[in-house]
């Protein structure tokens, strides 16, 4: 019989104690800062229809579906959590009093080709905005992400946000290259959304790939690459058509983001046009000024998604930020928090007489809304006091034949040493000792 594999499939993690701490006090702080942001949290089923996710721009994330047929059906794990936000928005869009703000902490399921940073299941924090047409919807996404930044223990200058629209070029091309082909706008950006990673030559191969479905002339593919390494907005809105309004919403969004203190944490990168296909407006991503690492978290303007739904049109901007790059990041800068387990009492029975008294402790101090322990077996008292030192505990409480005998158990403060004998019938933890 061949050796069977224990190992969590290639890409996934198992979380033990330590790890899902972490994850906790991250979530933690996912769910504090959209709270403060007044965005209220809402959840999908992680499997959908697959049709929902596959859309024909080429962009990975298709490609990499998790999917299977049962009974007649074609699913998929979700790869991303947009598409079921709007699917949830669209079936209530009569009933919901926009604009809403909702957020999800939820997994996703990309067949990735692995790299730092980069797993096969991610948690995303997403937060959407729904049916806010004007830029104030950004400012406000943008602004969650640095507070989040600054929640987590990160330095002002550790991340910053790259900012673009994607109109920007989207009207600079169908005023000319794209005139006649409008529908190539959307596959062009998955393409240049891949420049850092293959370089400006192999875009420019994709771009003019007769094969594929942009087919731009040579001269064509040099000039969009061109537009893409304008690095200050002023020149962008004067390399924009007559008539363009992105420029001047971008320069909107910049006086917003000076009322929010947080301008000089944002820049301006023409290259940021993002690798998914429906984004419309506005596109974003923070990263480590380092340039360590791939993208903390992306998002952006996606006006028209739920009308390729097969909806009305509503207004959207959102982003998504991962839980793998923010952790790496974290690590690098020596940022990662030191965790220790919940732990407020332990609770020891010299023998299995004095059990059911310890028992008894242990109801009332969980009745208080403490975390206990009760201590299992019978151990020796060294090791359990070594341990419950260790793991944080504020008291333990003894209970041999003496305590027994009148009814009492014994509370040592673990910090002070301090003893106190408490009655088990009229229990009451005493004053000042926690
Ligand atoms: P995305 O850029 O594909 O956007 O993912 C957002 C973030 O999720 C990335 O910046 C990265 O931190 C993290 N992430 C993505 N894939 C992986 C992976 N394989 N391993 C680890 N982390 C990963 C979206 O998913 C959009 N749906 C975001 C959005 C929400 N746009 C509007 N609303």
């Amino acid at each position: 019989m061949s050796k069977q594999n224990l190992k969590p499939p290639r890409g996934t993690r198992d979380l033990y104690p330590e790890d899902h701490r972490f994850r906790e006090w991250l979530f933690g702080h996912f769910r504090d800062t959209a709270h403060k942001f007044a965005f209220e949290e809402v959840d999908a089923p992680i499997v959908e229809h697959a049709e929902l996710f596959m859309r024909k721009a080429g962009e990975e994330i298709v490609d990499q579906l998790y999917h299977f047929e049962i009974h007649d059906r074609h699913l998929a794990l979700r790869p991303e959590m947009t598409p079921s936000i709007a699917r949830m928005v669209m079936a209530r869009a009569g009933g919901l009093r926009f604009p809403i703000r909702w957020f999800t902490v939820s997994q996703n399921w990309r067949y990735e080709r692995m790299s730092r940073g980069r797993k096969r299941e991610h948690f995303q924090w997403n937060m959407d905005i729904y049916g806010e047409p004007t830029v104030a919807a950004e400012a406000e996404l943008i602004a969650a992400i640095l507070t989040m930044i600054d929640a987590v223990g990160l330095a002002r200058g550790d991340v910053k946000v790259r900012l673009n629209s994607r109109s920007l070029l989207e009207d600079s091309l169908r005023a000319g290259i794209l005139k006649q082909r409008p529908e190539a706008f959307e596959p062009l950006c998955v393409v240049i959304d891949k420049i850092e990673k293959i370089g400006p030559d192999k875009v420019v191969d994709m771009l003019v790939d007769p094969t594929g479905e942009i087919r731009l002339e040579a001269t064509e593919a040099r000039d969009v690459v061109q537009m893409l390494s304008l690095s200050s907005l002023d020149d962008a809105v004067n390399a924009a058509p007559k008539g363009s309004d992105a420029g001047a919403e971008l320069q909107r969004l910049w006086r917003l983001l000076e009322a929010y203190g947080i301008e000089d944490r944002v820049v301006f990168d023409a290259s940021v046009v993002r690798g998914l296909a429906y984004y419309t407006g506005v596109v974003f991503e923070a990263f480590d000024t380092r340039g360590d690492l791939r993208s903390i978290c992306g998002g952006g303007r996606y006006d028209r998604l739920t009308e390729t739904l097969g909806g009305q049109s509503i207004p959207a901007a959102g982003f998504g930020f991962g839980d793998v790059v923010i952790g790496e990041l974290l690590s690098d800068m020596n940022c990662l928090p030191d965790l220790k387990r919940r732990l407020d009492d332990v609770v020891y029975a010299f023998s299995e007489d004095e059990r059911g008294s310890a028992i008894e402790v242990a109801n009332h101090l969980r009745g208080l809304g403490r975390s206990v322990e009760l201590i299992l077996g019978t151990p020796k008292l060294k090791r359990v006091i070594a341990d419950a030192d260790r793991d944080g505990a504020s008291s333990l409480w003894l209970l041999g034949p003496h305590e027994v005998s009148r009814g009492v158990a014994k509370q040592r403060v673990l910090e002070s040493g301090v003893e106190n004998e408490v009655e088990i019938a009229n229990f009451a933890v005493p004053n000042g000792t926690p």
